[in-house]
């Protein structure tokens, strides 16, 4: 069922109607698109292009059909060919003449492009909680583990001692950005499309001030062929959702060389692994599997936009109905991904024991050990010769720095003395580490503050 007949004598072929629909997918944006007829209907009253009483009934049917779908009493009835032609219809159908007037000064153009941005403006703020109820388990987390140590990697090698909060401290950091880049695209997008008709406005004295403040937009927009052809957000909100995908699948990553048979840094809870169906002795990473796996399909999901608005001339063209799908599925996966991330890294313990013991081999004390020299007048790049001859005499033995007795030390380099077993002791290693961002627990106390502070204001 389609609202332009008229100039058509013949039938649309069947597969040209399930090809051209939306509705299956459109009718997510019930809410928004309610919304924004009941704001255009008051403009519309209220600037005097019809009745105060027709814009009233307008709204209060409007309203109706709200309740109705949320309540169960009315089924969107995908025969209709989008959302828009369906409202339409159901509301003519209920309030009669008066329904008519709803799409006075408005196309399906300008109004599909206001119940994308409503849609998609208020799931950018939904992200956005997700990312910060994530954060605040990751603050959790550090606050409870600034002393538990385990080696830093460079390369997947053992590198320099550091903490659990370090560790954590820097995904901190980068769900942080997120969310300001979230910000960023809701100031940006926040702008009012409804009003520009079809591509080039109306005769209609349209007070589009008022349509953009009834639906908290900070104005309207100043183009009208940009207005409905714009998709710019979209490319921007799901730049940021494969960002932030790009970051739960670094996380998820380490949760599976952590939760693997040769690392045991942690247990994830039974809750959230799973088994095989043939090896009893199974018990898999497959949440962290899986959101590392959906980052491909978010991508994919920005790639296909941006291939599709690239050839597409102004204004409105139907290409851009492909914008919808793609873009539901990447936030509906984003935001599944942050918060079943969250309930695994929440629920998951630290083999504290296990990854202080891997801190401790590996030599992630050599940088200290040169360190230590270089306080007793050895220039930096000789004590760093020292200190490799050192290892490579340790791993000979299979032994670690700390093991290795003084005469071998004194026998390489007399400046060695009895205190360089404390200098190189892993918990002088991360204690002493104080610059601003390094995970000695002092400095680090210093920045769970400053995180605080931001979860308290943002
Ligand atoms: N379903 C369309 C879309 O998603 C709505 C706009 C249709 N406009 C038109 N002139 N056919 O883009």
């Amino acid at each position: 069922m389609k609202l332009w007949g008229g100039r058509f004598t013949k039938e649309t072929d069947k597969l040209v109607n399930n090809f051209n629909a939306s509705i299956s997918f459109d009718q997510k944006f019930f809410r928004q698109d309610i919304r924004g007829s009941i704001a255009h209907a008051k403009m519309l009253g209220a600037s005097g292009i019809i009745t105060q009483q027709e814009s009233d009934e307008i709204v209060q049917g409007l309203e109706g059909i709200l309740r109705d779908i949320e309540e169960g009493r009315l089924v969107i009835n995908d025969e209709y060919e989008d959302i828009h032609t369906f409202m339409e219809a159901t509301l003519i159908e209920r309030i009669g003449d008066a329904g008519k007037k709803l799409h006075t000064g408005r196309s399906r153009n300008d109004q599909v492009a206001l119940d994308m941005r409503l849609y998609t403006r208020d799931e950018v703020m939904n992200v956005d909680g997700e990312l910060k109820e994530l954060m605040a388990v990751i603050l959790r987390i550090m606050k409870d583990n600034t002393e538990t140590y385990m080696p830093g990697f460079t390369h997947l090698q053992k590198a320099q001692p550091v903490t659990v909060a370090h560790h954590f401290g820097a995904y901190f950091e980068m769900f942080c950005r997120d969310r300001s880049r979230l910000s960023d695209i809701y100031n940006r997008m926040n702008y009012c499309p409804l009003g520009a008709g079809a591509l080039a406005g109306t005769t209609y004295p349209l007070d589009r001030e008022m349509t953009a403040s009834l639906l908290g937009f900070n104005g309207p927009t100043l183009n009208s062929m940009d207005s409905v052809s714009d998709r710019d957000y979209l490319i921007e909100f799901l730049s940021a959702l494969s960002t932030i995908m790009m970051h739960l699948s670094r996380f998820s990553e380490e949760i599976c060389i952590w939760n693997s048979n040769e690392y045991r840094f942690i247990e994830l809870d039974d809750a959230y692994s799973t088994g095989s169906s043939i090896m009893p002795q199974k018990k898999n990473p497959d949440i962290a599997e899986l959101v590392r796996g959906k980052t491909g399909r978010v991508y994919g999901a920005l790639v296909s936009i941006l291939t599709t608005m690239k050839g597409i001339p102004l204004a409105y063209n139907k290409d851009m109905q492909e914008d919808k799908e793609l873009t539901f599925d990447a936030i509906d996966t984003v935001k599944g991904c942050i918060s079943l991330f969250k309930g695994m890294i929440d629920t998951m313990k630290f083999n504290t024991a296990r990854m202080e013991d891997s801190a401790k081999k590996g030599f992630t004390n050599a940088t200290d050990a040169a360190d230590y020299l270089v306080k007793k007048g050895v220039p930096f790049r000789d004590a760093h010769g020292i200190i490799g001859q050192l290892v490579l005499m340790c791993i000979d033995r299979g032994i670690s720095l700390d093991e290795l007795p003084l005469s071998d030390y004194k026998s390489v380099c007399p400046e060695f003395e009895d205190d360089v077993y404390d200098a190189i002791s892993l918990k002088t290693c991360v204690e002493k580490r104080l610059t601003l961002g390094a995970p000695g627990p002092e400095i680090m106390a210093k920045v769970i503050k400053i995180y605080e502070e931001y979860m308290n204001k943002n």
